[in-house]
C-alpha cells in the first residue's frame, strides 16, 4: 500500500514540474524504447532505418489505441503482441486464409449431424484437460489457417477414437491438397481439407512431414505414410450456436470467424465481445466452452497464431450472442472430421 501510493505521489510531482513539450519528449523516448524492447522481444528487424522509422509510427499509433482502448470498460484486454507493428490492413492481407464456401453449410449435400439429439451437454469443456488437444501451433506469413484448423480437429478425433494424441501435418495439406478451393498459402477450405485426407487415405505426422510456412511441391513419398485417418467429415448445421454446443460437447470443431478486426489482431486475453462481422477469413479450432466469473459466455478457440497471441495462443469469444450467425460468425460454417 505505502509504496504504491508513494509512486503515484511522485508521478504527480513529475508530472507538475515538466512542461507539455518535455513531457512530449520523454513520452517519445519511452515509446522507442518500448519499440526497441518489443523488437527485441519478437525477433524483429527491420532492413533499413526508413522501414524502421515507417514501423515505429504504425507501433505508436497501435499503442496508442491499445491504451485508450484498455482505458475504457471492456471485457478484454489488448496488447502490442506480435502484430504490433502491422497495419489492420497489412494484417488482413497476410493471416486470414479462409475462403468462404460459395455454397453453404449442407445445402446441396446430403449432410447428417451426428449430434443433432444429443442432450448431454456439460456445462462446460475443455478439450484440452482431456488431452486431445497438441500445443498450439503456428502458421507463420502463410494464410493456410484452414489446414491448421483442420488438422487440429482431425488431432481431436484422432485421440478421441484411437486414445493418442498424434500432431499431424499441415504441411502435407498445404503440399498436397491442390484440388479446388485449396490453394495452400493463398487460402483454402477446413471441408475441402477433409475431402483431401480423405482420399489421401489419412496424413502423416508434424515431425515427417514438418511445417515450413510456404507452398511446396508435395513429397509424396511422406504422404503416402499415414500415421492417422478419418473416415468422412460432417457439417454442423449453420447459425445455431445451440447446434455448435452439440457437436462441441463431444470433439473439437473447425469453426471459420471474421478476424479481420483490429481488436482480433492485438487482443491480448479476457472474453472477446468484438468488434468484428461475419465476412468469413479466418480457420480456427473450437476446443471447448465455458462461462466467465462475471457470467459471460465463452467458445474457446485454438488459434494457430503462435502461444504468444492472446491467451497463450487461445482466444475465448463470447457465445450465445444475439446474433444467429454467433460472435464474429463463428456458428456459419462449422465443421468436425469422424472417425
Ligand atoms: C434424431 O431423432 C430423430 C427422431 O427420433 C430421428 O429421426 C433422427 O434420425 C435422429 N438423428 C440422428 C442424427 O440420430
Amino acid at each position: 500500500m505505502g509504496t504504491s501510493k508513494c509512486l503515484w505521489l511522485s508521478v504527480l510531482v513529475l508530472s507538475f514540474c515538466g512542461s507539455m513539450v518535455a513531457s512530449r519528449v520523454l513520452n517519445e523516448i519511452s515509446m522507442t524504447e518500448r519499440h526497441e524492447q518489443w523488437m527485441a522481444e519478437h525477433g524483429r528487424t527491420y532492413k533499413d532505418a526508413s522501414e524502421k522509422q515507417l514501423r515505429f509510427e504504425i507501433f505508436k499509433h497501435n499503442v496508442e489505441l491499445i491504451e485508450s482502448f484498455n482505458a475504457e470498460d471492456h471485457k478484454f484486454k489488448l496488447g502490442a503482441n506480435r502484430f504490433a507493428d502491422l497495419t489492420n490492413e497489412e494484417f488482413r492481407a497476410m493471416y486470414n486464409g479462409f475462403k468462404p464456401s460459395s455454397t453453404n453449410n449442407g445445402i446441396g449435400t446430403k449432410n447428417t449431424f451426428k449430434y443433432e439429439n444429443f442432450t448431454a451437454v456439460p456445462a462446460s469443456m475443455d478439450w484440452r484437460t482431456k488431452g486431445a488437444v497438441t500445443p498450439v501451433k503456428d502458421q507463420g506469413q502463410c494464410g493456410c489457417c484452414w489446414a491448421f484448423s483442420a488438422v487440429a480437429a482431425m488431432e481431436g478425433v484422432t485421440k478421441l477414437s484411437i486414445g493418442k494424441l498424434i500432431s499431424l501435418s499441415e504441411q502435407e495439406v498445404v503440399d498436397c491438397d491442390v484440388h479446388g478451393e485449396d490453394q495452400g498459402c493463398n487460402g483454402g477450405l477446413m471441408d475441402d481439407a477433409f475431402k483431401f485426407i480423405i482420399k489421401n487415405g489419412g496424413l502423416t505426422t508434424e515431425t515427417n512431414y514438418p511445417y515450413t510456412a510456404t507452398d511446396g511441391t508435395c513429397n509424396t513419398k511422406k504422404a503416402a505414410s499415414h500415421s492417422a485417418d478419418i473416415k468422412g467429415f460432417e457439417d454442423v448445421p449453420a447459425n445455431s450456436e445451440a447446434a455448435l454446443l452439440k457437436a462441441v460437447a463431444n470433439q473439437p470443431i473447425s469453426v471459420a470467424i471474421d478476424a479481420g478486426g483490429f481488436a482480433f489482431q492485438l487482443y491480448s486475453g479476457g472474453v472477446f465481445t468484438g468488434d468484428c462481422g461475419t465476412d468469413l477469413d479466418h480457420g480456427v479450432t473450437a476446443v471447448g466452452y465455458g462461462t466467465d466469473t462475471d457470467g459471460t459466455k465463452y467458445w474457446l478457440v485454438k488459434n494457430s497464431w503462435g502461444q504468444s497471441w492472446g491467451e497463450n495462443g487461445y482466444i475465448r469469444m463470447e457465445r450465445d450472442v444475439d446474433a444467429k450467425q454467433g460472435l464474429c460468425g463463428i456458428a456459419m460454417q462449422a465443421s468436425y472430421p469422424t472417425a
